[in-house]
């Protein structure tokens, strides 16, 4: 791993989960921890990087020198994603952002009533795919944790969301990957694939940083 692999180079990282709003007091989310996103984000100022997160709520501490925009929603994420992707040369999406939100914001708190209750929700937008899709965009970077065929639906949906590299991740197993310190991945591109061997996530996130480096 140099210092100088990615010099003068700019990064934006979405991670963390998101916060869909239900009323004043709840909101649907995940379990995300946020993890490999900021290790990504320390891994990509070891590089040499100017880095930036687009963080949702999480319980980490902003690494050294890198900048952080925080955000709750999935549409407060896609919009800060916008304002910074026409300065970034590379974009990685770590972020779980929820697939769908509430359709309506309750401005009250829901009160208790009958013994079933039922919410209506809608898609979010996706923001790799849409950072994606425009143009001139950047090098573009996500991740597929999937529980069965990881590798399959990770490539389909690297072709999908017209991705440059994904990063499957297979949450089947829970002692790796979502909310857990270690990680065991595979790369994929366009020409090839490469898997990383379980280790931390500090240590996956450079072999990440160098991949990217390599390939972009
Ligand atoms: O489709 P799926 O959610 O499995 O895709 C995961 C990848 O897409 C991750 O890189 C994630 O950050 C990104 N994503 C996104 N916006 C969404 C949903 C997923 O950027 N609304």
């Amino acid at each position: 791993f140099s210092s100088g692999l990615l010099a003068g180079k700019r990064v934006l990282i979405t991670a963390g989960p998101t916060r869909e709003a239900l009323d004043p007091v709840r909101y649907i989310s995940n379990h995300s921890s946020g993890r490999m996103g900021y290790a990504l984000a320390t891994a990509a100022v070891d590089a040499g990087a100017r880095t930036t997160l687009v963080s949702g709520p999480v319980n980490l501490p902003v690494p050294e020198h890198v900048q952080c925009h925080r955000v709750e929603s999935a549409l407060e994420m896609l919009e800060k994603c916008q304002q910074l992707v026409a300065d970034c040369d590379i974009f990685i999406a770590c972020a779980a952002v929820a697939d769908y939100r509430p359709a309506q914001v309750q401005p009250q708190k829901i009160k208790k009533g009958d013994d079933t209750t039922t919410l209506e929700l809608v898609k979010n937008p996706d923001i790799v795919s849409t950072v994606a899709a425009s143009e001139n965009g950047p090098f573009t970077v996500g991740f597929a944790a999937e529980t069965r065929d990881v590798l399959h639906y990770a490539r389909s949906k690297m072709q999908r969301k017209s991705l440059d590299m994904i990063i499957a991740n297979d949450v089947s197993d829970s002692s790796i990957g979502f909310n857990s310190a270690e990680n065991e991945v595979t790369v994929l591109w366009p020409g090839g694939e490469q898997t990383l061997a379980r280790a931390n996530k500090a240590a996956i996130a450079r072999q990440i940083v160098e991949l990217i480096a390599n390939h972009r």
